[in-house]
């Protein structure tokens, strides 16, 4: 009777460990391939005309703001100069922190709100934007065509189809669409390398998938469900753009949620949520994780931001496996010589 309960149970420890070791752990990893629409596939020459238009400061009004001002390499593609909201033309500040184009062409919906769809819509729009490049399409398109160098790029990159404020959008989405996130060593320990993240922030990973119900929301490779939550910033009634979702339809439902951001290469880009307002990865971690920075007296918020009771201790291990989802720097030569 001993011996048959203890073979019994350590056919079940048998088991439970080689469950364990076969966790599918592939909806972690990155997806080989970048989705891309049917009339903008990739090119070599659609990526490198978009990279130069995104760095090419003449696509502002003021000759001084580009893309990268805002999104840039050396800071995870955040503001080149780190700050709580958008710096933009002749220093407006901007009414929400600029996100990260890091795995943008994964997302179904583009800004905080979601309000535009693809890369392609999302491209004009900064470039109008008064408190950002201030430059208006009608003034835009004619400076680029007088300069004979893009003229010729687009020529090669979209030939027959001119150059228009269409294939601006598309070039640029284009170079978006390459800026995604290399291996970090959590992907490796995905990939079951078990050396390659420590045991606090395995713990962490625990915590994330469990008692944290990070998952919830940051879920799949890019640490994302692409939904909109309102997890409790502010309390009482909103205004403006802290409206989120709200802004682009009034349904109950929509008050005050914003986009879950991707968590990959995150200790790059603080500081942290769309108003900025938060400095560091514990407390973002904290205020995700124990309830939202209200508890009382926020409209519509989410069911899933509980307080789960994390200890001090339980935020570190967190941070710890958050960490582990920083990879190395894109490879990418900035260009310094642009289309005359
Ligand atoms: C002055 C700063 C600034 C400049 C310049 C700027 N952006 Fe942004 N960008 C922002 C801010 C702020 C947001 C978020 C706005 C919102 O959600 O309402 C944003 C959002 C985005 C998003 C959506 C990302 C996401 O996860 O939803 C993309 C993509 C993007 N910008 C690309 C660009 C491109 C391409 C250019 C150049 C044509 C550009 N940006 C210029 C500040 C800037
Ligand atoms: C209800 C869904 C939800 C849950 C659960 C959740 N988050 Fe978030 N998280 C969000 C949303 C939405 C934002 C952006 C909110 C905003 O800016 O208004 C965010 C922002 C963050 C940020 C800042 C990222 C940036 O680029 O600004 C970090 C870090 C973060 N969450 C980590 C965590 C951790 C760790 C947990 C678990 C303790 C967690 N989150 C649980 C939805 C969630």
């Amino acid at each position: 009777m001993i011996v048959k309960s203890v073979l019994y149970m350590m056919t079940v420890a048998i088991i439970v460990s080689s469950l364990q070791a076969t966790e599918d752990m592939s909806k972690w990893l990155r997806p080989a391939e970048v989705p891309q629409p049917k009339d903008n596939q990739l090119t070599p020459e659609r990526i490198e005309l978009g990279k130069l238009l995104y760095f090419d400061v003449r696509l502002s009004s003021s000759e001084k703001i580009s893309c990268a001002t805002c999104h840039h390499p050396k800071q995870g593609w955040s503001d080149e100069v780190p700050t709580p909201k958008a710096v933009g033309h002749e220093g407006a500040v901007g009414s929400r922190n600029s996100p990260v184009i890091l795995n943008t062409a994964y997302q179904n919906r583009q800004f905080w709100d979601g309000r535009a769809r693809t890369l392609e819509e999302q491209a004009l729009g900064p470039m109008e934007n008064g408190v950002e490049m201030n430059m208006s399409l009608d003034e835009l398109i004619p400076k680029l065509n007088a300069i004979t160098g893009y003229v010729k790029l687009f020529e090669q990159a979209y030939p027959g189809e001119g150059l228009t404020a269409l294939t601006l959008a598309k070039a640029i989405a284009s170079f978006e669409r390459t800026v995604v996130s290399g291996v970090s060593a959590f992907d490796k320990y995905a990939m079951g390398e078990e050396g390659a993240i420590s045991d606090k922030a395995k713990k962490g990973f625990e915590l994330f998938k469990g008692k944290a119900h990070c998952v919830d929301c940051h879920d799949g490779f890019n640490f994302s469900d692409g939904s909109f939550h309102n997890i409790g910033l502010k309390d009482g009634e909103l205004k403006g753009k802290e409206l989120g979702r709200y802004l682009t339809k009034n349904r109950a439902a929509w008050y005050g949620v914003m986009k879950t951001p991707t968590l990959r290469d995150v200790t790059k880009s603080a500081p942290y949520f769309h108003d900025g307002s938060v400095a560091t990865l514990h407390e973002a971690t904290h205020i995700c994780g124990n309830g939202g920075r209200f508890k009382h007296n926020v409209r519509n918020k989410s069911t899933y931001i509980v307080d789960r009771e994390l200890t001090k201790q339980e935020i570190n291990d967190l941070v710890s496996f958050v960490e582990t989802l920083t990879g190395p720097d894109m490879e990418l030569t900035i260009p310094i010589k642009f289309p005359q």
